[in-house]
Parts: C-alpha cells; structure tokens; sequence
C-alpha cells in the first residue's frame, strides 16, 4: 500500500500554508480547488507477456544491475519492471522504504508468473534520500555489498510543486532542488567514482528530467520545477563530457505528461485540467509510463554505447511546436 500523502491544494493569500509533505502542491491548477486523496493509488505493474521473437541481442541486459532511485512507484517502478523483463538484476532506492520492498515483491512475483521457468532476477529495496551524501554513500556500499556490480543508474526520485513564483516558500524550494538537483548530481557522482576506481568501462547513467526542462509548460506555475529539470538535462551533459574518457555515459530522458497512478486520480477529478494538457499534446494523449521502456531499456544496453550527452524527449510532440 502506498504511503498516504497529503496533498493539497497550493496556497494563495486566503489559504491556510501547504502541508511539508514533498510534492505536497503537485500538478495542480492554482484556479481549480481540490484535496489530493490520502491514499495514493498503486502503480500495478505492466501486462508483459513472455516472448520468443526475434530481437538484436544488444537490447539484452541480461547479467547487469541496474540502480532506480525512486523506484517505489510511478515512472520508477515501470523502468524497473523494463530492466527485470530484459535480464537485469534490479536495486529498488526510495525515500519510501516500505512500499519499495512492496514493489520489489510484486515485481519478482509479476515476473516468476509470467516466466515460470526461469530463474527470477534479483530484486532488492533500499530506504535512501537521494538529497542526502551520506545516505546516498551508504546505500550504494550496502547495494554494492548485495549486487557487487552497479552497471546503470537510473535517477526517477523527483517531485513537482505548483507555486506562483511571488508566493512560492523559500524552504520550499530548496527542498525541492535538493532532491532533483542535489539528488541526481550526488547519486550520478557516487556511482561514478566507484566506477572510476574499478576502472569499470560501459557504465551507463540515465538521468530523468522533464519536457518542462526545455519548454514552460502551462498552465501550473512552477518555475523552480522547470529550472530544475533544465539543470537535470545539463547536468548530464556536463558529466557525460567529464566521464567519457572513463567510458562512462550519461543521458538524459525528458518524459511529457506521463498518466501514472497518482496522475490519473487527478485528472480523474479535474477533467478540465487533462482537456487543457492534451490539447497541447501533438500526439492527442498523455504518455503512459510503459512508453518509456524501450528508451530507458535502449540507453541502459549495448545497443547504446555510442550514445551520450543526449536528452530524448518522450512527450509526444509536445516540445516541438
Ligand atoms: N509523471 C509525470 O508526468 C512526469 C513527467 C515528466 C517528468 N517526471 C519526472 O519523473 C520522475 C518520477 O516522477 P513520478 O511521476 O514517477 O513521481 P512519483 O511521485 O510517482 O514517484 C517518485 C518517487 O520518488 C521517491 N522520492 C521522492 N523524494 C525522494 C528522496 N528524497 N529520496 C529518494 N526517493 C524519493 C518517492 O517516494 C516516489 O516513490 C520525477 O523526477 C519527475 O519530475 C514525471
């Protein structure tokens, strides 16, 4: 069961202040009033069926493990679903430690059901906030201690605010660029320099940022969210010229609006704010988290090695135009 999380509406004058709770004012549009459920819904994992078809081997990640910082739920969790269907063992890391070794075990138990015969990948959940070094440095010791190998990091843990800028709390904010700006910069480093002493050659580090890295995407205010995102993408490109002579490589995924579980319940109630979002969106729907497999599974594999400093945008055309 997801955490309850109390998610309420941003403030304006006449409203009472936000609860602390991380991503307490997501998503929301400041004009429309509305109280996010105590109980956020569980992301189910996705409808994989076991194949035989005939596919270039270099997608395989059979044998590596790859890291998800929030891997708990939402994009996270269907990006650790992708690796464990293509072979890799998986480390789960999550500010939420509990409902991470949930989806630990509904993952191993989605994939033992549907591949019967094999042998299950190895899947493990680890409390960390991604904000903090020393609870970064110590997760990826006790990872390393249980994997032995880190061959891809994959940072998820992130959140979005909605704030006009004027009213937006200064503590706020930096709590909101110390997990996705801090937190993907700490975990990128922390595996970096481990891979820099084994003198690893072929690590890959997936950073996610956000459509809203590169356009301002109305009509939710939410420029530290859009700034943040925007360092996201620049970050991985700074470290994919720094890393590239260790044979390291950095990418930078840019997702549009993705319909997870905590989505849906909200635009379930607001359907005047999906109408609004998808008459912006070439494509004529939001992104479902299972459209981002094939891309987190092509920068994690040898299918990729040539491949660095890159943002691939997922968001259905949104950027384009
Ligand atoms: N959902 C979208 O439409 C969308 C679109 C573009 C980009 N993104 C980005 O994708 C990433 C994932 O978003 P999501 O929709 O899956 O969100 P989510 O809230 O469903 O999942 C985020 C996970 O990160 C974890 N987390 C939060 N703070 C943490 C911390 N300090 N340390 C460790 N874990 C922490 C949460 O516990 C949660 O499990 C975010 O960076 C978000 O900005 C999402």
């Amino acid at each position: 069961m997801s955490t309850p999380i109390d998610l309420i509406t941003p403030p304006s004058t006449s409203q009472a202040p936000p609860s602390d709770v991380a991503g307490a004012a997501t998503r929301i549009n400041p004009d429309i009033t509305h109280r996010h459920p105590a109980q956020v819904p569980e992301d189910a994992p996705a409808h994989v069926k076991p194949h035989h078809k005939r596919t270039l081997p270099i997608f395989s990640l059979e044998g590596k493990t790859c890291v998800v910082t929030g891997g708990a739920r939402g994009l996270g969790y269907v990006m650790s679903q992708a690796f464990i269907e293509s072979g890799a063992n998986v480390a789960i890391v999550d500010l939420n430690g509990a409902e991470a070794q949930k989806s630990a075990e509904t993952l191993t138990e989605a994939y033992k059901s549907s591949h019967p015969s094999d042998i299950p990948p190895k899947v493990t959940a680890h409390t960390c906030d991604v904000s903090d070094p020393q609870s970064v440095a110590s997760t990826f010791q006790k990872i390393l201690e249980v994997h032995e190998e880190i061959d891809v990091l994959v940072t998820s843990a992130g959140f979005t605010e909605n704030f006009k800028a004027e009213e937006y709390p200064h503590s706020r904010m930096q709590k909101l660029w110390g997990v996705n700006v801090d937190g993907t910069y700490i975990c990128a480093v922390e595996v970096a320099k481990e891979w820099i002493k084994s003198k690893k050659q072929g690590g890959s580090i997936i950073m996610v940022g956000s459509m809203s890295g590169s356009a301002v995407n109305v009509p939710q205010p939410q420029a530290p969210y859009n700034a943040s995102k925007a360092a996201v993408r620049q970050l991985a490109a700074s470290f994919a010229i720094e890393w590239a002579p260790h044979g390291i490589r950095v990418n930078c995924i840019s997702p549009g609006y993705m319909m997870t579980a905590l989505t849906k319940k909200i635009i379930d109630e607001q359907p005047d704010l999906y109408n609004n979002w998808v008459s912006r969106i070439p494509a004529g729907r939001m992104g479902n988290p299972v459209d981002l497999m094939g891309a987190v599974v092509y920068l994690a594999s040898d299918a990729s090695t040539y491949t660095t400093g890159a943002d691939l945008r997922i968001d259905g055309g949104y950027t384009v135009i």
